[in-house]
Parts: structure tokens; C-alpha cells; sequence
């Protein structure tokens, strides 16, 4: 059975804490024991019935044997991963019962698949990505590391997101195309060119209107 800790205790740590425990129900060798969260008002609460058992530095004094970073922001989730992991922690892939994830499919550590994802045959998942509520990444994408794909997002076939990519919720790219890594993709886009790195494209067809300060 891997005990998993959230990193976090906010709404999205308890979409995570939800996934892992209908997880648990489907009959996966997993158990949530609760949430760490700097924030010293949420410490001894309880979300959908687990405790938040401390603060980041209490991390050593709860045993675990998997964390899962519930904080939506990728360059953040990224500087956490990066440190956490250097400690040596491992990290655990929540995923909700009702995905469906083809048999060949690469899925990274860390990596959130929320309820109705789907994830079609040969696509590579990086670690600590977020596949969030009912989006769909067809055949053969790459998602790299530290990414988050909105709700209702549908990536056609063989697209690619770089590293710390954001797709907006409801938003589209075409097969083939590639987001460059930290770009914001705003929500209900449709991308019909690539994206470079390190700007935010918004629109229909998406066009870029800002670049952003890369968190590479
Ligand atoms: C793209 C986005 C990141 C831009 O945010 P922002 O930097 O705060 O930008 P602003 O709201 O100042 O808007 C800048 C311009 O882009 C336009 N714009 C912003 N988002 C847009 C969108 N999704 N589609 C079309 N135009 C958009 C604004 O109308 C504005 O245009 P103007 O300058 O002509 O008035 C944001 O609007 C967005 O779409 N975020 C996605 C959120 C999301 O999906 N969250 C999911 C969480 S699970």
C-alpha cells in the first residue's frame, strides 16, 4: 500500500485527495493520509474527511511513502518538484478510476489525471503534469515535465507541449502542433500554428498578444 501525502490544501489539493481516495475504492494500492499546507490557519482542519497533519517543514516527521504537489501554478509545482526530489522523495500518480489511459502510455511521477481524461496510445506523459477534469490527448503527444492541461482541453494526435506549458480550459490544438515550453495558451483557443516558447496566444486562431518572463 503506497501512503501518499498533498503537498498543498487548497481546492486543487482536494481534487487530488478525492482522486486518490476513488482510487482507493476502485481497488488501487494507494492511501491518502492528508494534506502538509504553509498556510497555519488550515492547520488540524479536515477536507473531504483527511487532516492537514502540518506545514511543509513537518514533512520528515509524517511517514510516507509518496507525495503528490497539488499547487496549480507550473513554475511553482516545478521548484518544489525539483527540490523535493533531490531529497530523495518519491512521487505518486493520481489517477481518478474513470480515466482512460491506453496500455502503452508513459505516464511521468507526479503526474494528476482527474476524472474523464482520456490519454489515447503512445503518448508520453512528463512527471508532475496536471491532466485536468475531461481533457483529451490523443495518439503519440508528448507533455513534458511540470505542464497543465485545463479542463475540456482536446490535444489532436502527435502534438507536443514543452516543458511548463499551460493550455487554457476548453482550448485546442491541432495534430501535429507544438506549444513551446512555460507558454500560456489562454482558454477556448485554437491552435492552428505552433506556439514558441515563453508567450501567452489567446483567440481564435490563436495568436500571440504578450511574451511572459520564462521560469526556465
Ligand atoms: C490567456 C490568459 C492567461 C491571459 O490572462 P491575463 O494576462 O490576465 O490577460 P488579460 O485578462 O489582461 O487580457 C489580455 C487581453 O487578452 C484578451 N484575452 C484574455 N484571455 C483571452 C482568451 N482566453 N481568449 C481571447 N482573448 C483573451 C483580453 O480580452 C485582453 O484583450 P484586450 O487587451 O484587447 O482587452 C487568461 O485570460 C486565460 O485565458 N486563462 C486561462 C485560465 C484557465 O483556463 N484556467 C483553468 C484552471 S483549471
Amino acid at each position: 500500500m503506497q501512503r501518499v501525502l498533498i503537498l498543498g490544501a487548497g481546492g486543487h489539493a482536494q481534487v487530488v485527495a478525492d482522486i486518490l481516495m476513488r482510487a482507493s475504492d476502485a481497488g488501487a494500492s494507494v492511501e491518502p493520509l492528508g494534506y502538509l499546507d504553509d498556510n497555519p490557519h488550515l492547520t488540524d482542519q479536515r477536507f473531504l474527511g483527511l487532516p492537514v497533519l502540518g506545514r511543509m517543514v513537518d514533512l520528515g516527521r509524517v511517514a510516507h511513502d509518496a507525495l503528490v504537489i497539488a499547487i496549480g501554478d507550473n513554475a511553482t509545482r516545478r521548484k518544489l518538484f525539483a527540490s523535493l526530489q533531490a531529497q530523495g522523495e518519491h512521487f505518486a500518480v493520481a489517477r481518478h478510476p474513470s480515466a482512460i489511459i491506453a496500455p502503452d502510455a508513459q505516464i511521468g511521477p507526479g503526474v494528476m489525471i482527474c476524472a474523464g481524461v482520456i490519454i489515447n496510445s503512445g503518448c508520453i506523459i512528463g512527471a508532475n503534469a496536471i491532466l485536468n477534469t475531461g481533457c483529451t490527448i490523443d495518439h503519440h503527444n508528448r507533455i513534458g515535465d511540470h505542464t497543465h492541461i485545463a479542463p475540456g482541453v482536446h490535444l489532436g494526435g502527435e502534438v507536443q507541449i514543452g516543458e511548463g506549458g499551460f493550455v487554457g480550459i476548453g482550448a485546442i490544438v491541432m495534430p501535429q502542433r507544438r506549444v513551446g515550453s512555460w507558454s500560456v495558451v489562454g482558454a477556448g483557443a485554437v491552435v492552428h500554428r505552433d506556439i514558441p516558447a515563453d508567450v501567452v496566444a489567446v483567440g481564435v486562431p490563436a495568436r500571440v498578444i504578450e511574451p511572459i518572463q520564462s521560469a526556465s
